[in-house]
């Protein structure tokens, strides 16, 4: 796929913020700064028990996006506090997160369960995120690629053996675990070197795989969006703390991007 068909995505994860009334709020002045666009992706991951908060209070907007912030690796079972990919498919969402750095430091994901996820959102019918990125000490370390490609790879492999295939509509984010929440971003040329990375890791796969939508991730903001969207090979963002406010997130959605 050409770089310029590509059409940009911008999500916003809400981690554990926002329950159902300031998810109203909130939607009630994004919707008013924020018309829908039909030349990019606006998805938001609330809260889980935000979710229906959200859907009705999105009435007739369904240009805004839905995804869930994680799932467990089963279908179904005795897993408390766990929610599946089945179950936000039943909830009609669209997309899932898989493998973001939080989930992998404080609750211990794996590659391997990250891969399951993945393969749980898949048979689901979601269109899945999955987040990759180094810690500061291993890119100090000059580990980037090799940290890059393992996750990359054994995500890919685990899903091949699971029979489900290269999945479609891929999307990845690059979240490099220095910048997330630290105010400290990537910059453009940190960004566009590990997009290039992750492409090069796709490129020895399956033609498919290479048609990849990556996103960047860690501290984007309104006064970084531009010149992050520019950088080569950036398809879009993963937004944390500038999408909790309707204002910051709804002028990174109207962020002009040539890509
Ligand atoms: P941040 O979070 O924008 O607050 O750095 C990004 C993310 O965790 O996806």
């Amino acid at each position: 796929m050409n770089e310029a068909v590509r059409q940009p995505v911008l999500a916003a994860n809400w981690k554990m913020f926002k329950g159902p009334e300031t998810t109203r709020t909130f939607l009630d002045r994004f919707m008013e700064l924020y018309p829908a666009h039909s030349d990019r992706s606006v998805v938001f991951f609330p809260a889980a028990i935000s979710i229906s908060a959200f859907l009705a209070a999105r009435s007739g907007r369904d240009d805004l996006e839905v995804g869930i912030q994680d799932v467990h690796t089963e279908v179904e079972g005795a897993h408390t506090g766990a929610v599946s990919a089945a179950m936000a498919a039943e909830a009609k969402l669209g997309w899932g997160l898989a493998g973001h750095s939080e989930r992998r430091q404080e609750f211990g994901d794996e590659d391997a369960g990250v891969g399951a996820k993945l393969g749980r959102l898949l048979e689901a019918g979601l269109r899945p995120i999955l987040c990759v990125g180094e810690t500061l000490e291993e890119r100090r370390a000059g580990l980037l690629e090799e940290v890059l490609s393992r996750q990359v790879e054994s995500v890919l492999d685990g899903l091949a053996a699971s029979g489900s295939g290269p999945w479609s509509d891929k999307v990845l984010a690059y979240e490099p675990v220095w910048a997330i929440g630290t105010g400290e971003t990537a910059t453009p040329r940190d960004a566009a070197e590990a997009h290039g990375l992750i492409r090069e890791i796709l490129s020895r796969r399956a033609a498919d795989e290479q048609a990849a939508t990556i996103l960047y991730g860690g501290s984007v903001k309104p006064d970084n969006i531009e010149a992050l969207l520019a950088a080569e090979g950036v398809n879009g963002v993963l937004v944390g703390g500038a999408s909790l406010d309707p204002d910051s997130f709804a002028q990174i959605c109207l962020a002009r991007s040539d890509r």
